[in-house]
């Protein structure tokens, strides 16, 4: 097997990555390994978890072409579903561990902590990408796929503002996924623009 062939293979490397992570964040919430506010701890892991898969799988692209290797672009869907499965298990401690469940607190919620909107519109934009991100989808939508899979870059702009607005003394980890997502989106202008330049 040539080694892009086993590049593309290596997606399956993205989904035991997934998949450990998961374990050990079961492994330490059940061990009670999570530290004094255990709830907050695992709102920060998921969020954490979910938006470091997000921009890794926003970086495929534009790694694909720097190393001139097609298959990788294989790695975008598990990397992205593995981001929807963590912001989701992100949402589901929210629910659970700071609302109970109640839509009075949401709606609360909601109005006094416009991060919290932020994070819920980034997160109902993930919805129809998840829906859409199979092969079948895919064919069916055609042209209109490639359009509406564009919105990942709002739902890691909106990840950033979610993040910016919550940050109370610590600006490394807000800064650092805000640098990441400029970064990214600046490879693929400066790809955009020699390639406009080119043609
Ligand atoms: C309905 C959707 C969402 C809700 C309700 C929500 C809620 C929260 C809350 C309450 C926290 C703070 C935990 C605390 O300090 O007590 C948090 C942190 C975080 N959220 Fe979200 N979030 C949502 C969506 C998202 C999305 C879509 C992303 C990523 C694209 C994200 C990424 C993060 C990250 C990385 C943190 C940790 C920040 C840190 O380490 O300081 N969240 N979220």
């Amino acid at each position: 097997m040539g080694l892009k062939r086993r590049l593309g293979a290596g997606r399956w490397a993205i989904h035991v990555a997934g998949l450990l992570s998961f374990i050990w964040l079961a492994a330490a919430a059940i061990q009670n390994q999570l530290g004094p506010d255990p709830i907050k701890q695992l709102a920060l892991l998921t969020g954490d978890r979910g938006f470091q898969f997000l921009l890794f799988s926003l970086a495929i692209s534009p790694l694909a072409r720097m190393v001139s290797a097609p298959l990788l672009i294989q790695w975008r869907r598990p990397a992205g579903l593995w981001a929807f499965y963590f912001l989701c298990l992100h949402l589901l401690v929210f629910a659970q561990g700071y609302i109970g469940w109640s839509w009075a607190l949401l709606v609360e919620e909601l109005i006094e902590r416009p991060y919290i909107s932020v994070g819920a519109l980034a997160w109902l934009m993930l919805v129809p990408l998840a829906l859409t991100s199979t092969r079948l989808a895919r064919r069916k939508l055609g042209r209109r796929w490639g359009v509406l899979h564009r919105l990942v870059f709002v739902v890691a702009a909106l990840g950033c503002v979610h993040l910016l607005w919550q940050v109370r003394a610590d600006w490394i980890n807000a800064g650092l996924y805000t640098l990441i997502c400029v970064l990214i989106v600046g490879s693929r202008y400066r790809n955009a623009s020699w390639f406009l330049k080119a043609n």
